[in-house]
């Protein structure tokens, strides 16, 4: 059921998170599905409820990074990160604290695990409830059936989940709308395991330069798979023109007389932050139309292009 996020339903949430349930609520990049990390059972109901076709490990989200520091090992690299993008749209992949109390399904059995703090008030609020009531520690993926496209609005949960998930908190379209950047910083070398909503430059310069995932690398983010996030038609990329039969996902102003059926711009001022906001919106709108096929414009490869192009390629793989 959608509520809209108020203090008593945000208060609910929490109390089934404790209860062992799941919820889905809004985080700045997309919404998520949670459940508390440390309850086994809890987190396998997220697995079923996704369709999930493996144990992934999935991101332990707390509002106050001292839960996540008795979850995993910061060293400076993670503590600089985590002190100027935090709350925010990042991911670290982490060693794991000898002392976690995540259970095992929530990080696959892995040596690492992944620790964010998202930067959406009801997100925050309904963390800070539960570690006032619970373990405070929620493992959440995004809240879309394994494979589908991520969702930025409560209405896109409800699509996807329906009443496989008992609360679905309302918090208004998410203002990024593509996934965390995730970071890895098991090793030495510090590597991307994928492009999201914080730009690779912002990162790069506070730290260094970034090694992008090796193939074959281990783990294996499922993000990292050829096709995810993937609509339900064929896409084409890197379109100039579209057919009378194909929706056109436009990208700045020069777009007049290039074709389509339906179009609609991921940002006409060509700001690739307002493409990211929008592109997962505009896909369910596309998947949802009659037009049987999508035709994408090119978007340039910098800040939150990278994120964008990343998970066009991914969606028209087919
Ligand atoms: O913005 C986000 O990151 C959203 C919101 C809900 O926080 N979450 C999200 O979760 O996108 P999910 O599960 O859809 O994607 C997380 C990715 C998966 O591809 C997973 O395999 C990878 O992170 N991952 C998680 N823990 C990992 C680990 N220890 N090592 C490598 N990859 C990991
Ligand atoms: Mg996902």
């Amino acid at each position: 059921m959608i509520m809209p996020a108020e203090a008593d339903s945000i208060n609910q949430a929490a109390r089934l998170l404790a209860a062992g349930e799941i919820v889905a609520f809004p985080t700045e990049t997309v919404y998520a599905l949670g459940a508390d990390a440390a309850n086994a059972d809890a987190v396998a109901k997220v697995f079923a409820a996704k369709d999930r076709p493996g144990f992934n490990p999935l991101i332990s989200h707390a509002a106050d990074i001292s839960l996540l520091r008795t979850e995993a090992l910061f060293d400076d690299r993670a503590d600089r990160l985590a002190a100027h993008f935090w709350p925010g749209p990042l991911t670290l992949v982490l060693n794991k604290h000898p002392s976690a109390r995540g259970a095992s399904i929530t990080h696959a059995g892995l040596p690492s695990i992944s620790v964010r703090i998202p930067a959406h008030p009801v997100a925050l609020a309904m963390l800070e409830e539960f570690a006032r009531i619970g373990s405070g520690l929620v493992a959440a993926p995004s809240a879309n059936r394994s494979n589908m496209l991520s969702p930025t609005t409560a209405q896109h949960v409800a699509e996807g989940l329906g009443d496989r998930v008992p609360l679905i908190l309302d918090g208004g379209r998410t203002a990024v709308g593509v996934e965390s950047t995730i970071i890895d910083l098991t090793g030495d070398v510090v590597r991307v395991l994928r492009p999201g909503g914080l730009a690779l430059e912002s990162i790069e310069a506070l730290i260094g330069p970034c090694a992008s995932a090796a193939p074959g690398d281990k783990p294996i983010a499922p993000g990292m798979l050829a096709r995810h996030y993937a609509p339900q038609k064929p896409m084409r990329l890197n379109a100039r023109h579209a057919t009378e039969d194909e929706a056109f996902l436009l990208f700045g102003s020069a777009t007049a007389n290039f074709g389509g059926r339906l179009r609609l711009n991921l940002s006409e001022s060509g700001d690739t932050i307002e493409a990211a906001a929008n592109l997962f919106d505009h896909l369910h709108r596309l998947e949802l139309s009659d037009v049987a096929a999508i035709a994408v414009m090119p978007i340039p490869d910098i800040g939150l292009g990278v994120a964008i192009n990343d998970r066009l390629r991914r969606g028209a793989t087919p």
